[in-house]
């Protein structure tokens, strides 16, 4: 199916953040742009902010002189909505709330020709729902863009149950044409992106919640070891607590109350006391004016660096000790069930159970468990937990292993699965429930993951890198330490597990 031709005007009716965004992008593209706002002058407003920006890139040398300047020509303010009666498109872009969506549908309807396609940009309502009450919702697709519009490459084309397979043909084919990379994905709750990436925030705010670290040291182990951008909570800070808790209020309890999707009691504080983040100076963290940042625990070792006994195959730490040899320390192999000895320590990746438990379970002393990292070979930080008998000692000579290789340590009060570890199992089983569901492809799960929220690898590649059968491990203890559903894993997991088979060939 072929794109919306260029001859085609597109109309976006809300000139807020988003649908400035959106009109920016489609004039850019070469369509003739209507821009409606029922706020007076907001529409007329808007343009020139989107005229204030395209100044800026040209500055920049970002953009042409040209290319600003047919993007404004193609830009027009529509005072009222029977000016959009010649649109080929309409997207809107207006205030979250189902009743006014529909009221809107319902008049686009009655203005619009009857092949006129109708997008919306909804994050949260389904796409079923507002067709429900349209005489042609055949012809009403989701629309989502990601913040800001012209920036973000994603776009999720969202298909309601009545949802014509043509025309979200042609609006995917339409995103593509205007130079973003979209997905398909079925309408349910938080589509792929604001359902997959719950976790992220969960997770994080769980640890806080037990005491396992503090904010500064669960961001750092966030970024440096597990390669995202930011860390949960600068993150959250960023967003608004009032927009991210709205959104994960409302897939809890678009899910039935699932636990997976439990909404964090710490969160809802800060929402309640209007500490929203960035915007308004406070939230996890202090932006008001002299407020100094806390800086990630490290530990500091002058313990002698030890050698390594690597009792067996290590498995993913492989990567760890390559970098470890090329730092001249010594690596001596023996058979073993996949175990390190490092001085008088016991060192293993987490599976998953707290490294008291394990300790008990496998008669092992001094267990230093680590957590996981992306890359073990670039990584600047690495989380680690210790059983209760593990000396300080003991936990030296680790620490003055890892100095060694420039990799800073960041002890974690002992918890199932540390903190990437915890996360990065967590966002991949909620990714292969959403492939169970048959929301979205795994390509298209993956794409979403890393294009909407620039993950460092789709959750079901890291799944693949991980492999099946560790994740399904890492989720049944997680699940058996915490004795709550929240950690099952999803049947797709174990599917792949018993099938054999990766999610990406
Ligand atoms: P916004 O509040 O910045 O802008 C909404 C605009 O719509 C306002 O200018 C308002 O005057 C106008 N409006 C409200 N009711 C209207 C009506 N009946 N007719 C015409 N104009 C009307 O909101 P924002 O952030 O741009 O969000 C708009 C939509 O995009 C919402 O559905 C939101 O869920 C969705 N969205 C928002 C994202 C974000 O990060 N802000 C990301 C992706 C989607």
């Amino acid at each position: 199916m072929s794109a919306l031709n260029k001859n085609s005007v597109v109309a976006v009716i809300g000139a807020g953040a988003m649908g400035a965004g959106i009109a920016q992008v489609a004039a850019s593209a070469g369509h003739r742009v209507w821009l409606h706002d029922n706020r007076p002058g907001a529409a007329a407003q808007a343009i020139e902010g989107i005229g204030k920006q395209l100044d800026k890139r040209v500055a920049n040398g970002k953009l042409s002189v040209e290319a600003r300047d047919a993007c404004l020509a193609a830009l027009y303010p529509a005072d009222s909505l029977e000016q959009l009666a010649d649109a080929g498109l309409v997207i809107e872009a207006i205030v979250e709330n189902l009743e006014i969506k529909q009221a809107l549908l319902a008049r686009l309807e009655a203005l619009c020709t009857a092949d006129c396609i109708l997008a919306s940009n909804t994050s949260s309502i389904s796409i079923t729902r507002l067709g429900a009450g349209m005489q042609r919702p055949q012809r009403l697709v989701g629309m989502h863009f990601f913040n800001p519009a012209p920036v973000m490459q994603l776009v999720e084309v969202i298909q309601g149950l009545a949802s014509d397979a043509d025309v979200v043909a042609t609006v995917f084919a339409t995103a593509q044409a205007w130079g973003k990379k979209p997905v398909l994905a079925r309408s349910t709750p938080g589509f792929i992106v604001n359902r997959v990436a719950r976790p992220f925030y969960a997770e994080s705010l769980r640890l806080l919640q037990e005491g396992v670290a503090d904010c500064a040291s669960l961001d750092a182990v966030l970024r440096e070891a597990g390669g995202f951008a930011m860390g949960a909570f600068e993150l959250t800070d960023l967003i608004g607590h009032d927009v991210n808790y709205a959104v994960t209020n409302s897939v809890f309890d678009a899910y039935y109350q699932d636990m997976r999707f439990q909404p964090s009691l710490i969160q809802k504080e800060l929402v309640d006391a209007g500490h929203f983040g960035r915007k308004s100076g406070r939230g996890f963290y202090d932006y008001r004016e002299g407020a100094r940042r806390p800086q990630p625990a490290s530990l500091n070792s002058t313990a002698a660096v030890p050698e390594v006994i690597v009792e067996g195959d290590a498995g993913l730490l492989q990567p760890l000790l390559e970098r470890l040899a090329e730092h001249q320390v010594k690596i001596h192999r023996r058979a073993g069930r996949g175990l390190l000895r490092i001085g008088d320590a016991m060192v293993a990746l987490s599976d998953g159970r707290l490294a008291s438990q394990r300790s008990i379970d496998e008669g092992l002393e001094q267990l230093v468990l680590l957590d996981l990292a992306l890359d073990y070979r670039s990584c600047t930080r690495l989380a680690l937990g210790c059983s209760a008998d593990t000396s300080r000692e003991a936990l030296d000579q680790v620490v003055a292993l890892l100095q060694k290789a420039g990799i800073a340590a960041t002890p974690l009060r002992d918890s199932p699965a540390l903190c990437v570890l915890r996360t990065v199992a967590m966002l991949a089983n909620e990714a292969a429930d959403a492939l169970l569901q048959g929301v979205a492809s795994a390509a298209d799960i993956d794409l979403a993951m890393r294009a909407g929220v620039n993950y460092p690898q789709g959750p079901l590649a890291w799944a693949d890198q991980l492999g099946a059968a560790t994740l399904v491990r890492v989720l049944d203890h997680l699940q058996a330490a915490y004795g709550e559903e929240r950690y099952r894993p999803s049947l797709q997991l174990r599917r792949q597990l018993a099938e054999g088979v990766p999610f990406h060939e």
